[in-house]
């Protein structure tokens, strides 16, 4: 399957620009390490987020989950991809920045591991696409609960 096939719906373009447009809100004046995410919904809604550092550290949020929060406290419950742009303050977006473990499996707890597509990107036209089922692999979710 071509990189075409896995995104024929996904806006991934818009997705790309809403991350790094979120990223420009990132609140890190601890680690430095600017982060934005746009999740795209099954209804084909947007929502954004970025990192949110705190003094104490550990209530920090990424970004990622920063997005999926807004949008599942707004009734959205399915998506279908996310978008990450991520890298140092004051750096060019040089680097692939990966979602850490913790919101990948928030990413698991709505989303199809299969279908899911987790993009990661430096810009609009240079980016990589994964599947969350190859970045999570035999993962644990709400199915082995039921
Ligand atoms: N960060 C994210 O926002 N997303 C990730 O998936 C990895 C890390 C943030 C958390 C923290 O504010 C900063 O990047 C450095 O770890």
């Amino acid at each position: 399957m071509t990189n075409k096939d896995l995104v024929e719906d996904i806006p991934v373009k818009e997705l790309i620009r809403s991350a790094a447009e979120a990223r420009k809100k990132a609140y890190a004046p601890y680690s430095g390490y600017m982060v934005g995410a746009a999740v795209l919904t099954n209804e084909l809604r947007i929502y954004t987020g970025c990192n949110i550092e705190n003094a104490s550290y550990t209530p920090s949020i990424c970004a990622e989950r920063t997005a999926i929060s807004k949008a599942v406290s707004e009734g959205r419950r399915g998506f279908k991809a996310i978008a990450i742009v991520g890298s140092p303050k004051g750096e060019l977006i040089s680097q692939y920045s990966f979602p850490c473990g913790v919101c990948r499996q928030v990413m698991r707890e709505f989303a199809d591991p299969e279908s899911f597509i987790v993009i990661v990107a430096r810009g609009e036209q240079d980016y990589k696409l994964f599947r969350l089922s190859e970045l999570l692999p035999e993962s644990f979710g709400p199915d082995n609960l039921r």
